[in-house]
C-alpha cells in the first residue's frame, strides 16, 4: 500500500539522505512532500527520475501526510511535530526535541521496536552515537548481560549538519580562515558543555541509551569527541557483563546480532574504519578484546555512518516497521 510521507528539512544532509533511502529501499510513496524554510521554496530535488518542487513548511504542510519524516533542528521539531501529530500524521522526528519525553517512543527497530505500539503520532530517533551503541549493547545485554558500559566516541562533523561540513572544508581549504569559533580542521573538539559537567551529546548518550535498552541499572560513562572528519562515528566502547563467558562466545553473540557486522581479524589484521561504514546501513564491531585485568570485561570498537544508521537509515527503519506492524 502506498503512503504518503512528508520529509521536513529536506534539503539537508540527513533529509537528503532519508530521500535517497526511501529510493534505495523502495517504499511505496503516494505522495511526497519536500519541505524546508523559505530559503528553499521552490528549489527542485529528483527521487525516482522525477523532479519535486521544495515547499515552505506551514502549519498546513501535513494534510493528507501519512508519515512526515523531519530533520531540520529541534526548534522545528517542537512546534510543527504537535501540529503535524494534531493532523493524526505520524512524525519520526530526528531531532533531540522529543526524545525524553515519556509520551514518545525512542526507537532503533533492531533494539525496542515494542515501544512503538504505544505512540502517540511522535516518535523520536536517538543520537546518532547511542543508536550504534545500543546495536552492539543489545545482544551483549540479553545473552549474559550487562552491569556497566565505558565508551569514548569519535564523531565525524556531518554530524552537525551541512554547516559543519562547509566549516571543516572552509578550515582546511584556507589554513587562517577563522570565523571566531573554535576550529574543527586538524583538531579535537568537544560539544557544548552543559552545568554537570558533560556534554550536551555525554548526557544525551547515558539518558537514551537508558530509555532505549529499557533499563537504568547499567552503569554508564561516556566521553564524546568531534573529529575532522567528514563522514562516519567511531567508539571504542568497554562492556562488564554479569556473566563471565569466553572471547569466543563474545564472537559468536556478536555474529548472530541483527544489523551488525561483526568484523574478525583475518591474516591481514583488519579492523572497521569509518571509511569502510560508509554508505553502509550497518554497524561494525571489530577489535573484541577480552580484558586481562578487569572480570568480565570486553572492549569493542563500534563503527557507524552516522547520516544513515545514525539517522536517516533508523528513521526510515522505523517508518517501515510501523509499516509492518500495521501501526500506520
Ligand atoms: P533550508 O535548507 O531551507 O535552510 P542541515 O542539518 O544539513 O543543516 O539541514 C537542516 C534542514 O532543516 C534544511 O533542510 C533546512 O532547510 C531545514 N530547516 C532549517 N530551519 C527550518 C525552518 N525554520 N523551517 C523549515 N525547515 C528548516
Amino acid at each position: 500500500m502506498a503512503h504518503n510521507i512528508a520529509i521536513v528539512g529536506a534539503t539537508g544532509l540527513v533529509g537528503r539522505t532519508m530521500l535517497k533511502l526511501l529510493e534505495e529501499r523502495n517504499i511505496v510513496v503516494g505522495n511526497l512532500k519536500l519541505l524546508a524554510s523559505s530559503k528553499s521554496a521552490g528549489a527542485t530535488i529528483m527521487f525516482k527520475g522525477d523532479e519535486y518542487v521544495v515547499e515552505e513548511l506551514t502549519e498546513d504542510s501535513f494534510e493528507g501526510v501519512d508519515i512526515a519524516l523531519f530533520s531540520a533542528g529541534g526548534d522545528t521539531s517542537k512546534k510543527y511535530a504537535p501540529i503535524a501529530a494534531k493532523n493524526k500524521t505520524i512524525v519520526i522526528d530526528n531531532s533531540s526535541a522529543w526524545r525524553m519525553d515519556k509520551n514518545c517512543p525512542l526507537v532503533v527497530p533492531e533494539v525496542n521496536p515494542e515501544a512503538l505500539k504505544d505512540h502517540n503520532y511522535i516518535i523520536a530517533n536517538p543520537n546518532c552515537s547511542t543508536i550504534q551503541l545500543v546495536v552492539a549493547l543489545k545482544p551483549i545485554m540479553d545473552s549474559v548481560g550487562l552491569e556497566s558500559v565505558i565508551c569514548s566516541t569519535y564523531q565525524s562533523i556531518s554530524g552537525a549538519g551541512q554547516k559543519g561540513v562547509d566549516k571543516l572544508t572552509q578550515e582546511i581549504n584556507d589554513h587562517f580562515y577563522s570565523d571566531g569559533s573554535l576550529r574543527i580542521a586538524y583538531n579535537t573538539l568537544f560539544h557544548p558543555l552543559e552545568p554537570n559537567g558533560n556534554t550536551n551529546e555525554e548526557n544525551k548518550m547515558h539518558a537514551e541509551t537508558r530509555k532505549i535498552l529499557g533499563t537504568n541499572e547499567i552503569k554508564t560513562s561516556f566521553t564524546c569527541v568531534r573529529l575532522p572528519i567528514l563522514g562516519g562515528h567511531a567508539e571504542s566502547v568497554q562492556v562488564k557483563t554479569k556473566k563471565d563467558v569466553s572471547l569466543k562466545e563474545m564472537k559468536s553473540i556478536l555474529s548472530n546480532a541483527e544489523g551488525l557486522e561483526f568484523v574478525e581479524e583475518g591474516p591481514n589484521f583488519h579492523y572497521p574504519t569509518t571509511q569502510d561504514a560508509e554508505h553502509s546501513d550497518l554497524v561494525y564491531v571489530g577489535r573484541v578484546r577480552k580484558e586481562e585485568h578487569f572480570d568480565n570485561t570486553f572492549d569493542l570498537w563500534v563503527v557507524a555512518d552516522n547520516l544513515r544508521k545514525g539517522a536517516a537509515t533508523n528513521a526510515v527503519q522505523i517508518a517501515q516497521k510501523m509499516i509492518e506492524m500495521g501501526l500506520v
